[in-house]
């Protein structure tokens, strides 16, 4: 691999599927120097949005490593995180007689990062592939660490596999074109490792928020590579999340019942986790974790980040109906993360009735 001096690097360390995460600016022009996988074609899955930005120079660039370079285009959005759109990266595949020597390469957000993912892991039993997230939340968090998935409309990210990228390219310059909102819907991820891991990184990120919020270079680097050596060290201990890695669902539980009350799509992933993370502060503060001068302080820096903080009005009924869905819950009981002490999570149970003087506070 060719990284420049200026480029960082981070290693998600998992034996004989180890791979580096390399932050910088100009990598997708520059893709052709690093370590791609070995392969006869590569087929670029992206979107409507990002493809036009991105793509046909990215196809130009893996031309001189490919015989053959592709483009699937997949429609924009959370709701279509969903079998259509994977069955169009079969279609796509099968259409042109791809073999096991095709690398696909997932250019995009956290949907198509998802998407792409599931499908690598699917498609003849596993074909290599490649994470180039283009938003600040899948570059900080979900390019990294092999959770691949799709929608169910009763359950978020119900239908997938943990399947490993093999390299992911995380260029600060596709942050130029994103759009505010989706910039606020990544400090989301951003801000949730401070509470749960590493409050340096929590006071960091408060003193360099509108060095953020301003696209500062240096600042998007620091906090990108900061972010996912917090996610190698978590993954790299518990890849398939027995445990330890269901920390980096802090503000999920929430977060999750919130998008599929709403419908996939009305509000941003980042948008619902940043709101689930000051209901899970305040439910932290009734179960003793935390005082509430540490949820005021959180709290202050979610809506500072330009996210709500106040949930949707879905009844404390259907919140419990759908987070007993969660991915953690076991045999009905909702298994909620809770900050105890500041810099720290675990994950318990917690009341019934406690959950609904929460949500009757915060929607
Ligand atoms: P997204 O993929 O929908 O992207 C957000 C929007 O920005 C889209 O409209 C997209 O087309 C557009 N966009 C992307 N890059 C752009 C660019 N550079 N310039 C202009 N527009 C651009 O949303 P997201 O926030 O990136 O990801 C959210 C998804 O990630 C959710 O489905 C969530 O479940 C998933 N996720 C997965 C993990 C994981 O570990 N696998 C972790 C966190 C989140
Ligand atoms: N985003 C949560 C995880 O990767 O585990």
């Amino acid at each position: 691999m060719t990284a420049r001096a200026t480029d960082q690097e981070v290693c998600i360390d998992l034996g004989d599927r180890s791979y580096p995460i390399v932050i910088g600016e100009g990598l997708l022009a520059r893709i052709a120097e690093f370590d791609l996988p070995k392969g006869h074609a590569a087929l670029i899955v992206t979107n409507t949005t990002v493809g036009p930005l991105y793509a046909g120079a990215l196809a130009q660039a893996l031309a001189s490593r490919y015989p053959q370079v592709h483009v699937l285009e997949l429609p924009d959005g959370e709701q279509h995180k969903n079998w259509d759109s994977l069955n169009l990266i079969f279609d796509a595949l099968l259409g042109r007689g791809s073999d096991r020597k095709t690398v696909l390469f997932a250019l995009g957000g956290g949907v198509v990062g998802d998407i792409t993912g599931f499908a690598a892991a699917c498609y003849m039993r596993g074909v290599p592939f490649v994470q180039l997230p283009t938003t600040l939340l899948a570059q900080v968090d979900s390019s990294v660490g092999g959770k691949t998935a799709i929608n169910h409309p009763l359950g978020k990210n119900m239908i997938g596999a943990f399947y490993q990228p093999q390299l992911v390219l995380c260029d600060l310059d596709t942050l130029a074109t994103l759009p505010e909102r989706e910039m606020s819907a990544g400090l989301a991820e951003v801000i949730k490792y401070g509470p749960i891991f590493d409050l340096d990184f929590l006071d960091w990120v408060q003193a360099h928020l509108p060095a953020l919020r301003a696209r500062d270079p240096q600042a998007l680097a620091h906090a990108v590579r900061r972010s996912c050596q917090i996610k190698a060290e978590v993954v790299g201990q518990d890849e398939r999340e027995s445990g330890l890695r269901a920390i980096l669902n802090f503000g999920h539980t929430f977060g999750h019942a919130i998008e599929a009350g709403l419908g996939y799509g009305e509000w941003l992933h980042g948008e619902a986790v940043g709101c689930g993370m000051v209901m899970a502060l305040q439910l932290s503060l009734e179960m003793g974790g935390v005082d509430a001068a540490f949820v005021e302080r959180c709290t202050r820096l979610i809506a500072d980040a330009g996210l709500p903080t106040r949930g949707p009005a879905l009844g404390a009924d259907r919140y419990l109906e759908l987070m007993r869905l969660d991915k953690k819950s076991e045999a009905g009981e909702i298994r909620f993360v809770l900050i105890d002490p500041p810099g720290r999570a675990v994950v318990r149970p917690a009341p019934d009735a406690v959950v609904r003087g929460v949500i009757a506070r915060c929607c």
